[in-house]
């Protein structure tokens, strides 16, 4: 390692091949572009402020854009010397604009540049993720109106509790899934906040003006503290709760999946592409998608706490353990992008063949035909009940039950109340906003086909 002229000033010797290996930075470079954002708005600044005359500025704005052509059409390249992204940007306005190039640091920190960058890329990842989730609401909603009146017991237990549209199942992941799409936007408002100006944590005597950088960025906060400024992630660990909640919610859609296309549910099944054989059982056909994504959120959980981690034990401000942040952040975006991906394609591929919920499932809608000719629920309730064991201990189904069998239990029942013993009667008679009906399930589906298009 011979030239490190960013910072070798004060070094007789170069650092050593471990120290380089140890400490040097790869997985910034996915924020090239946005290293490349954040040193025009520093610069853009340096010029309204008068602290770079018109020339330099130019200059500086020139090598910049040549840079950033360089990025776009795949010729950047990284030298060994370049500790970070932000030295190989830095490093290559020098080669371009020469000297005038080593104005592009006045006022400047990577401190305060690293923290614009990785800002400026979340924002960006946020905005993917959104598009991600988005996409994969509308597989669910694609499949919701195609099962159409399909009807399914909904769970409590694991026991089948009441009948549904399984449409009004498959979407409520969809619910699920917006407010993780929400919370990604939310996060956004906390993320765009530019820390440029603080520079290594306590400003400059140069008179920088955030305000400008942070107009150049297209943001329109900017930090009040430099040393919160250079500091602070947790933006970051905020983004990766984000994350994790969002995996939370696959891993617990992809768990349904597994279970739909067992012979014991028999819900579901899958397209041979999108599934995987046994190399022992030739019978077999196999979720790995589902499997995967539930396995992973183990990882995008396990960030979101290391986010945490990271930052519990820091004295202000910067130090060098918060270079790992992006390691540990971009890892888990990354499986959460491929993971919408990856269920979207399983998903978009099955077919639903579901086998009729059993008639136990109508006990409410029973106790329910009481109560609303004025019964009070509890002795509905209890009267139901009394039928229930009653029929248990012959060996019969609810929806064998007679009027006479319900007469025994309480004899406010009525013949037409048999009729919901039929668990597609009971979702036709249910009412209540939102709940498993068709009339809920249509204005669900207007709802969220307004929010993905
Ligand atoms: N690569 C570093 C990081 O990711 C950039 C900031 C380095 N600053 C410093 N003072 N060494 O955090």
């Amino acid at each position: 390692m011979s030239d490190h002229s960013l910072w070798g000033g004060r070094f007789e010797s170069g650092p050593s091949e471990v120290l380089w290996r140890y400490t040097a930075s790869e997985i910034d470079r996915r924020m090239l572009p946005d290293d490349i954002r954040g040193s025009v708005a520093h610069v853009t600044m340096l010029g309204a402020t008068g602290i770079l005359d018109a020339s330099d500025t130019d200059t500086l704005l020139r090598a910049l854009e040549q840079v950033a052509q360089e990025v776009e059409r795949g010729h950047f390249t990284f030298a060994e010397t370049d500790e970070d992204v932000h030295t190989a940007v830095e490093r290559r306005v020098i080669e371009l604009a020469g000297p005038v190039g080593g104005k592009l640091h006045t006022g400047r920190s990577r401190n305060d540049q690293v923290a614009t960058d990785l800002r400026l890329h979340l924002e960006r990842q946020a905005a993917d993720r959104v598009g991600g989730i988005h996409a994969l609401v509308g597989v669910l909603a694609g499949k919701a109106a195609e099962v159409g009146d399909t009807i399914v017991p909904s769970f409590t237990h694991h026991q089948q509790a009441q009948a549904v549209p399984l449409a009004h199942h498959l979407l409520a992941h969809a619910w699920a899934l917006l407010r993780d799409a929400e919370r990604f936007e939310d996060a956004v408002g906390r993320i765009a906040r530019s820390p440029l100006g603080a520079g290594a944590s306590g400003g400059s005597m140069f008179p920088l003006d955030p305000a400008i950088s942070t107009k150049a960025l297209g943001w329109d906060r900017h930090f009040e503290n430099s040393m919160d400024a250079v500091a602070s992630r947790d933006f970051v660990s905020e983004y990766g709760f984000v994350l994790a909640q969002c995996m939370a919610h696959l891993s617990r859609l992809a768990e349904e999946l597994i279970l739909w296309t067992t012979t014991e549910f028999g819900w579901a099944m899958y397209a041979d592409d999108v599934t995987t054989g046994s190399s022992a059982m030739p019978q077999k056909k196999n979720p790995d998608i589902a499997e995967l994504a539930r396995g992973r959120s183990a990882r995008v959980i396990a960030a979101s706490n290391a986010l945490l981690t990271l930052q519990k034990g820091l004295s202000l401000t910067y130090f060098r353990d918060l270079q790992e942040d992006k390691e540990i952040v971009f890892a888990a975006d990354d499986l959460v992008r491929d993971t919408l991906e990856a269920i979207g394609a399983l998903l978009s591929s099955a077919t639903f063949d579901p086998p009729p919920p059993s008639s136990w499932v109508t006990a409410l809608d029973l106790a329910e035909a009481l109560a609303v000719r004025g019964v009070p629920f509890r002795e509905a309730h209890h009267a139901v009940g009394v039928v229930v064991a009653a029929l248990s201990a012959d060996g019969r189904d609810l929806g064998d039950a007679t009027l006479d069998d319900l007469i025994a239990a309480d004899e406010r029942f009525e013949a037409s109340d048999l009729e919901v013993l039929d668990p597609a009667e009971s979702v036709r008679r249910r009412r209540s906003i939102g709940g498993g009906s068709f009339e809920s399930v249509a204005a669900q589906l207007e709802a969220i086909r307004s929010l993905v298009g």
